[in-house]
């Protein structure tokens, strides 16, 4: 079992496509690892796992946690972790918090969410030696609208540019999230560090999902998400089945029972 580097990630531009699902606990992480590229912790789980509006709630503590459970338990994935809303707003501010999740977490590197308007901070962040994955196209942290991205060319110029910057800064690999197909297409060949799209078409590098999204236990479902199993199904005729076995005595049987 080889442990995926950044130098294997960057090798797989317009070669293989690059696999990335989110995890962020142990059970979760330890399937993921067996297949995929890349494990993001994303701050999604802010929403996927405690009911929070958006992922402006989420705290740095909670990225650490669920970081560290994460990395604990994926030895051959590159583990990314979240940087939370408004844990990188200056060059200080983004290092020292930075430094806080990979000496907790142990990561392998972080994802922070902008364009031009962070590609500084992201400069600064890659010459400490913190290893970076950039976010570009609808950005959850900061945005008011979760809508398609780069649909007229002021849109188109600027979601480039951010590419552009992003990459420049010195960013290893940059998720592409919700844009129009032909603007993926553009940013993956003008780029040559690897897109990860998530809503932004075959073209990209590589792919990401949200895991509780296409195994089917979200109530979430974009048009970019592709349902491989309804979990909530099987789940609730699970505990209904269980429920029912108790109530008729049923359950514990025989072989549940120490004699
Ligand atoms: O937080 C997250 O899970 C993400 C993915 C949707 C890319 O940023």
């Amino acid at each position: 079992m080889r442990k995926i580097t950044i130098k294997k990630i960057l090798s797989q531009k317009n070669k293989s496509p690059i696999t990335c699902l989110t995890a962020y606990t142990k059970n979760i992480a330890k399937i993921v690892d067996k297949y995929c590229d890349i494990i993001l912790v994303g701050d999604s789980l802010g929403m996927v796992l405690y009911g929070m509006k958006s992922t402006r709630e989420v705290k740095i503590e909670q990225m650490i946690l669920h970081g560290k459970t994460v990395k604990e338990f994926s030895k051959r994935s590159l583990v990314v972790v979240d940087m939370p809303y408004k844990t990188y707003i200056s060059k200080r501010i983004a290092y020292k918090n930075a430094r806080k999740i990979i000496r907790h977490t142990k990561c392998d590197a972080l994802k922070l969410e902008g364009g031009k308007n962070i590609a500084e901070i992201i400069k600064f962040l890659v010459k400490k030696g913190i290893p970076i994955v950039g976010h570009i196209g609808l950005l959850p942290q900061t945005s008011s609208n979760f809508k398609l991205q780069g649909k007229n060319s002021n849109q188109r110029k600027k979601i480039l540019n951010d590419a552009i910057e992003v990459s420049r800064a010195g960013a290893f690999a940059i998720v592409v999230e919700c844009v129009v197909e032909n603007l993926a297409k553009e940013i993956t060949e003008t780029i040559k560090i690897p897109t990860i799209g998530i809503g932004a078409s075959r073209y990209c590098d590589g792919q990401i999902l949200v895991l509780d999204d296409m195994i089917g236990l979200s109530d979430f479902f974009p048009k970019f998400v592709k349902k491989y199993s309804n979990l909530k199904r099987n789940i609730e005729l699970s505990v209904k089945r269980y429920v029912k076995d108790v109530k008729l005595r049923k359950f514990p049987f025989n072989k549940n029972i120490y004699k």
